[in-house]
């Protein structure tokens, strides 16, 4: 099949395709024909798409490919141009944009919604929304640096001392982890606020401080991953914490939403006016109706107290080559989802919820809303009440357990006086080896099992030693137990090595 890529409308910065997404749209069995001109903006040239394997042609070709591929949905002229049975992928909002629905499902073509992927950890690689605000995130603390006017990092100079800038993030979701991560790491001290209280170790772990706001009932996520309104005492508890923080801090970022409702509203005008002058908010949220009131969509505003409000809402596209990269990339693993047979032949089946959940019209009947995703992205609740051991697995009671402890003590003492030297000696060194080895590898944490196999590793080298050095010995049993010693911690190294390359892989960046 054949993948177009047309250019975008005016004011768009981003392309579907880069010359690198190219090549993996290729490696699927796709041919692709990007529109002349289509990657200019995000500085990726006709001569690059070619040299990756793709060729360039008119908007016709582009629009009239199998497959169209863009970042932006299509204007109301552009809902007629696409060949019947095209399929056509892009970012819709359909929940927000009912009239392009309908007008798509009058078209005998196949529409889907890169924004509207499921949060579910399956659908990450290709989850649009995450990809765009985590650049978004980033870029807000790139305008608010350019719009302060001081130093982000506290510093002693021979000059005096400079203060670190204090920044409130608001909302700790995709966007709010990037911009606590990008303003802490350039010195910022940095607190965020969100009414999960299962984001406290994220905020952390990226440089912020997590500030509770401190009510009886904890925020709900919904089946799909989304944080669910907040309740009022939540709200007249936040708005507190908020006038507390806007009196203190010099910048203030806020990226909360409740998916499917319009941004509530954190930061009143009295916040603002409190803030003191060349402070700096940006309101990510204010094309979904703001965070903060006196914000406006995609403007500049300076109070007359002196306060920046930045409300723009292209903050992805103003870094378009990475944006490009990163869409690019989650088109490309929709496109290995819809490609089973690697063989250039996109099959969609409704039967799996991430397509299912994308998918609006499907050759002209509207498929929109989805069913609710069955599998929920949301955090297991801890269990209330503690869990009962199954049958047959009861755990021992105190008076088993003494007899075991007695009687081990007692066959170790026999052995030990009893046996011919060296087998005491020896049995000692194993009996200690057994309760030491029990005890330190059930306590250790999970995440510490690795460096514990490496260590596990040095020890089977020293039996894999010892065992080498007793096949030796001209004794037949001697030579066996060697045998079944070598061959067992050579499972243990050469599986621990394994374990470990593949986990190593995992984090690799690939060439
Ligand atoms: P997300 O759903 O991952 O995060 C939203 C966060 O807001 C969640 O952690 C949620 O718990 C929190 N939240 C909900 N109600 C809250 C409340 N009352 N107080 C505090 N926090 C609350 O969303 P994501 O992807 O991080 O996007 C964040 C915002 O950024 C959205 O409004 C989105 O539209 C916007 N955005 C803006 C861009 C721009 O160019 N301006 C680009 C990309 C995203």
């Amino acid at each position: 099949m054949l993948i177009g890529v047309p250019r975008e409308p005016a004011g768009e910065t981003r392309v579907a395709a880069t010359p690198a997404t190219v090549r993996q749209l290729m490696g699927l069995g796709y041919e692709i024909v990007v529109e002349a001109g289509a990657g200019d903006l995000s500085s990726f040239s006709d001569a690059a798409y070619v040299e990756a394997g793709a060729r360039t042609g008119d908007a016709d070709e582009a629009w009239g490919a199998d497959v169209v591929l863009r970042v932006n949905g299509p204007s109301p002229e552009e809902v007629g141009i696409p060949k019947d049975g095209a399929i056509f992928v892009s970012t819709l909002a359909p929940a927000v944009n009912a009239e392009l629905v309908d007008a798509l499902a009058t078209r005998k073509i196949t529409v889907l919604a890169m924004d509207a992927v499921p949060r579910i950890s399956r659908a990450q690689s290709l989850d649009v929304l995450s990809s765009m605000a985590n650049i978004a995130g980033y870029r807000a603390v790139v305008e608010t640096a350019h719009e302060f006017t001081r130093f982000f990092t506290g510093q002693v100079t021979a000059a005096g001392k400079v203060p670190p800038a204090k920044v409130l993030v608001a909302g700790a979701g995709v966007a709010g982890l990037a911009a606590i991560g990008a303003a802490s790491s350039l010195g910022a001290i940095v607190r965020a606020t969100d009414p999960r209280p299962e984001v406290a170790d994220q905020v952390k772990s990226v440089g912020g401080e997590y500030l509770p706001v401190v009510v009886a009932e904890a925020a709900q996520q919904s089946s799909d991953g989304y944080a669910k309104a907040t309740s009022d005492v939540y709200n007249e508890a936040a708005a507190r914490l908020y006038s507390e923080q806007t009196a203190d801090v010099d910048i203030v970022i806020t990226t909360a939403l409740v998916q499917g409702r319009p941004a509530p509203r954190l930061i009143t005008a009295a916040d603002v006016a409190s803030m003191k002058p060349g402070s700096v908010i940006v309101d990510m949220a204010a094309g979904m109706g703001g965070n903060v009131e006196g914000s406006v969509a995609g403007e500049k505003v300076v109070t007359a107290g002196g306060v920046t409000i930045l409300g723009y809402t292209d903050l992805a596209g103003r870094l378009p080559t990475q944006a490009s990269q990163l869409y690019g990339t989650n088109l490309v693993n929709l496109m290995k989802l819809l490609t089973p047979g690697k063989d250039g032949h996109l099959v969609l089946d409704l039967e799996d919820e991430v397509q299912r959940g994308i998918t609006v019209v499907r050759d002209g009947e509207k498929l929109w809303p989805p069913p609710p995703v069955k599998v929920s992205a949301a955090p297991v609740a801890a269990p209330t009440v503690q869990a009962v051991p199954k049958e047959g697995k009861k755990p021992l009671s105190a008076g088993a357990r003494l007899s075991l402890v007695l009687a081990g003590m007692a066959a170790f003492f026999l052995i030990n006086t009893c046996a011919p030297a060296p087998i005491p000696q020896h049995f000692t060194v194993l009996s200690l080896a057994v309760v030491i080895g029990y005890y330190v590898i059930g306590k250790v944490a999970h995440a510490l099992h690795t460096p514990l196999m490496s260590v596990t590793n040095a020890i089977s080298g020293v039996i894999v030693v010892g065992a080498l050095i007793q096949i030796g010995i001209d004794h037949l049993s001697i030579q066996i137990l060697a045998g079944i010693a070598t061959l067992l911690a050579a499972i243990n190294i050469f599986g621990g090595f394994a374990v470990t390359r593949r986990m190593l892989n995992m984090f690799s960046k690939g060439a």
